[in-house]
């Protein structure tokens, strides 16, 4: 369970959500809409990008070790891990040593059970998320009677990340995303496809062109924008300066990302 405080002490205090790169903005945009007034900072831990080809031992480490760093130096009142794959691996263990609530992001595979008609549920992710033990648990306690079929898909973080430097993407990425998910046993009666790496609902419109009509999308980000306002119910807001992007690393595509940053209301950003 998460911790909870009825009264954050300080209203400034800001929400912080981490990611590996961009992806944890689809859920900022939730978060956005249900708490307009909330102060807010956004980590991109550009430097470990990706996170889907990591060991889970690199990012365990990663993850706990920078936000044992991020939550001493910025005091927020809660931190979402903004990414599937470091929350299905290492969410427990940054629980265990933080002492503010914690949000993760857990694939959307309860609604989409609910969500299918023909059984078939297909599900993309990231190489690290599609293979977690914390996936298999979800699938057995909400789909044991429907047929999951898993793909990891690196290149739509890839892509993700692209569009939102205003980058042309080669639309084959996604028409091979659809293809692979299809070419399963099965695959053929897909109707419901789970979003679990929040860089994918960045690309929706792309992969609903290269699925079809017939197939429809769900990601956790309603849920976890619905959980944090939950778990902030009753505090004040209150935001001292414009919020702020920070990434692990200075390169040349945070400058890329400016628009994208903006159009999310990240005014700021700095490295850290
Ligand atoms: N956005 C991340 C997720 O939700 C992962 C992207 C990556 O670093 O591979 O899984």
């Amino acid at each position: 369970m998460a911790r909870t405080s009825a009264v954050a002490a300080d209203p400034a205090a800001p929400l912080l959500l981490f990611d590996s790169g961009v992806g944890g903005l689809s859920v900022l945009a939730k978060v956005r809409k249900l708490l307009p007034q909330a102060p807010v900072i956004y980590a991109a831990d550009n430097a470990g990008l990706p996170y889907g080809d990591k060991t889970e031992a690199q990012i365990a480490a990663r993850v706990s070790g920078l936000l044992g760093r991020m939550t001493e130096r910025f005091r927020p009142r809660l931190v979402c891990i903004a990414c599937n794959t470091a929350s299905t691996i290492a969410l427990a263990s940054v629980r265990e040593v933080l002492e503010v609530p914690i949000v993760g992001t857990v694939p959307a595979i309860k609604p989409a059970a609910a969500m299918t008609r023909t059984g078939v549920i297909g599900l993309l992710g990231t190489a690290a998320t599609i293979r977690q033990g914390y996936v298999d648990r979800l699938e057995a306690e909400f789909a044991a009677d429907k047929l999951l079929l898993r793909h990891g898909a690196p290149e739509l973080v890839a892509a993700a990340e692209a569009k939102l430097r205003g980058e042309a993407v080669d639309p084959e990425v996604y028409t091979r995303a659809a293809a692979a998910l299809r070419a399963m046993p099965g695959g053929e009666r897909i109707d419901t496809v789970v979003l679990a790496c929040t860089h994918f609902p960045l690309v929706q419109d792309e992969l609903a062109q290269a699925f079809g009509p017939d197939v429809r999308f769900i990601d956790g980000s309603d849920g976890i924008a619905r959980r944090i306002a939950a778990l902030t119910q009753g505090q004040d807001w209150r935001r001292d300066a414009p919020d702020l992007a920070l990434f692990t690393r200075a390169d040349d595509s945070i400058t890329g990302l400016s628009g994208a940053l903006a159009a999310h209301g990240l005014a700021r950003v700095a490295v850290f």
